[in-house]
């Protein structure tokens, strides 16, 4: 198996008038082809800093400040804005957190997608216009000559979703970053949307790197987890050994937190305390107001660096949980 995507020490942060916001802290993760990497964390941790990295979609107020993101053997972040503009739809795509936000909301469907198609490729537009409805009907959507000539305000949240999703697929990428893509969908579509996901990695052997902060998606469609806290990813690998033998405190207290079917009388905790300020980021690590783990050296040593505890399996803790604490997969 070969890698797709390298992050490695990634280091983003964004320039506020209260300060400067430490999104993103040496992130590192590695997506291997025809593989699922999910990305899980909560709200503010850097799931869509690290996306936009990627897309090199960042906002004018931002500074990376180490890092690379090798895509092969294309380092993304020193690319030239031709050569990003290339890749982009073609190679690597992005389904945007917010997609109503994402799409142009003066142009209609039809041509937004045809766009994506024609910038690409010597298609004719006759054969564009066809290959956007065929997109928008393998999404599910019905009537899609109709939703074609429609302005993204009169769609609903779900229908922009896959609107999202058929721009990010049409030209059948390599690498497709997913930003919460079925945040706001009901079950039924919700699972819809993960199949076509799944056949994307089947049928085309592309990759995804899976945005999301629902275990359960991860339990589905994952091949390696990364948990990120505070823009540190925290433990990352295989999904098998990370919902039996998670380690870190914070992967713990997520994967506590799913209802169990076979123990539904279970008392479920919820995490206590709030994320940390991510522009006054203490030195040690961030994690210790909110761990049932923390000691001493927790709160005496510089934040720890990740460990390969078991093959494939990293966690950055001074006193992780131990097995017989997590819960059994
Ligand atoms: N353009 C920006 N300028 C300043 N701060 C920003 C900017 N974009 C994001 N941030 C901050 O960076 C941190 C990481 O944000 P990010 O959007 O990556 O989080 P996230 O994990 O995607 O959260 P969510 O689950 O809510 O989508 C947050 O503290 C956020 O407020
Ligand atoms: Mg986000």
């Amino acid at each position: 198996m070969s890698e797709i995507l390298k992050v490695e020490d990634l280091t983003v942060s964004f320039g506020t008038n209260a300060g400067r916001v430490k999104a993103l802290n040496r992130v590192n993760l590695t997506l291997e082809e025809g593989q699922v990497y999910c990305m899980v964390g909560e709200s503010g941790a850097g799931k869509s800093t690290l996306a936009l990295s990627i897309m090199g979609l960042l906002p004018q107020n931002t500074e990376v400040s180490d890092g690379r993101i090798m895509f092969r053997d294309i380092d993304l972040l020193r690319a030239s804005p031709e050569q990003m503009r290339d890749l982009r739809g073609r190679e690597i795509s992005l389904v945007f957190q917010d997609a109503q936000a994402a799409l142009n909301p003066i142009e209609a469907i039809g041509p937004q997608l045809e766009e994506v198609i024609l910038e690409h490729s010597d298609i004719s537009l006759r054969n564009a216009n066809r290959m956007a409805q065929d997109m928008l009907r393998e999404m599910g959507l019905p009537d899609p000559g109709r939703i074609m000539g429609q302005y993204p305000f009169a769609l609903s949240g779900g229908m922009c979703q896959r609107i999202m999703m058929a721009i990010a697929l049409v030209l059948r990428p390599k690498l497709l970053i997913a930003d919460e893509p079925t945040s706001g969908l009901d079950v039924t579509l919700q699972a819809e949307i993960l199949q076509r996901l799944r056949d994307l990695v089947k049928e085309q052997n592309a990759s995804i790197l899976l945005i999301t902060h629902d275990m359960g998606v991860v339990a589905s469609m994952a091949n390696k987890v990364g948990v990120i806290y505070a823009g540190n990813v925290v433990e990352s690998a295989d999904v098998v050994p990370l919902f039996r033998r998670s380690q870190h405190p914070y992967t713990w207290s997520l994967l506590q937190a799913l209802p169990r079917l076979d123990d539904p009388g279970r008392r479920i905790e919820p995490l206590p305390g709030s994320p940390p300020d991510m522009i006054n980021l203490p030195e040690e690590c961030p994690f210790v107001p909110r761990c049932f783990k923390a000691r001493a050296e927790c709160r005496d040593k510089p934040k720890p660096e990740s460990i390969e505890v078991e093959e494939g399996h990293f966690v950055a803790c001074y006193n992780p949980v131990i097995p017989e604490d997590t819960p059994a997969g």
